[in-house]
């Protein structure tokens, strides 16, 4: 699966890009990505933090034996060799074996363009066609994330619970809703 291409479009720009699985060698790239959004301190879990490039090497050859076992999906969007998207499907184990959760970002200068719609679109297919045990995908969004409580729901995703107060976003106490969406 390392590098296989799964989607190409083009941006407003009239940019080519695609949508892959990774590869060994991006790593460092997948680290200046992470790191971007993390100091954008966007709706996600890294706040600030930065990560370095052997957290990323030891993440990427993880997620790439994890892929190639049936058991976990990592796609990315890379347009001129930059990665500007990044999605999983992380499996839980145990009980939960057939529990995936879903994480989805889009590089901010991408944004609200409809990449984020062909992302999920592919993630949720490559899920589905990859993941034998997956019959459940849950999702956590920040309580003040209007575009992603928007979407999910676009995907079938459901909202099952939430936690008053449960994430620290900007400052802020917001809510942590978690969503699902049955799949088989
Ligand atoms: C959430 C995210 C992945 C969506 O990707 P995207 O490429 O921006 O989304 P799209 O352009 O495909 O639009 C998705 C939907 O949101 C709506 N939308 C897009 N931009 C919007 C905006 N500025 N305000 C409100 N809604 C907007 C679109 O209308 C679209 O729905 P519709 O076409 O059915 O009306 C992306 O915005 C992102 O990475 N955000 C920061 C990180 C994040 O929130 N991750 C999710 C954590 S749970």
């Amino acid at each position: 699966m390392d590098g296989k291409v799964v989607y190409q479009g083009k941006t407003k720009e009239g940019k080519e890009f695609e949508i892959r699985y990774p590869k060994k060698d991006d790593a460092t790239t997948l680290c200046d990505y992470i790191n971007a959004l993390s100091q954008e301190r966007t709706y996600i879990r890294f706040q600030g933090e930065i990560i370095k490039v052997e957290d990323e090497v030891e993440f990427i050859n993880s997620q790439l034996e994890k892929i190639n076992n049936n058991n976990g999906v990592l796609l990315l969007v890379v347009c001129e060799g930059e990665i500007i998207g990044c999605s999983g499907v992380e499996m839980k184990d145990k009980t939960e074996s057939h529990e995936g959760v879903l994480g989805i970002s889009i590089a901010k200068d991408f944004r609200g363009e409809g990449i984020g719609k062909k992302f999920m679109e592919a993630i949720l297919k490559e899920a589905q066609d990859n993941i034998p045990q997956l019959r459940l995908i849950t999702l956590g969004v920040f309580g003040d994330n209007d575009l992603a409580l928007n979407m999910y729901p676009k995907f079938g995703f459901v909202e099952y619970g939430r936690l008053p107060g449960g994430s620290l976003h900007n400052g802020n106490y917001v809510d942590h809703i978690c969503m699902y969406k049955k799949v088989r």
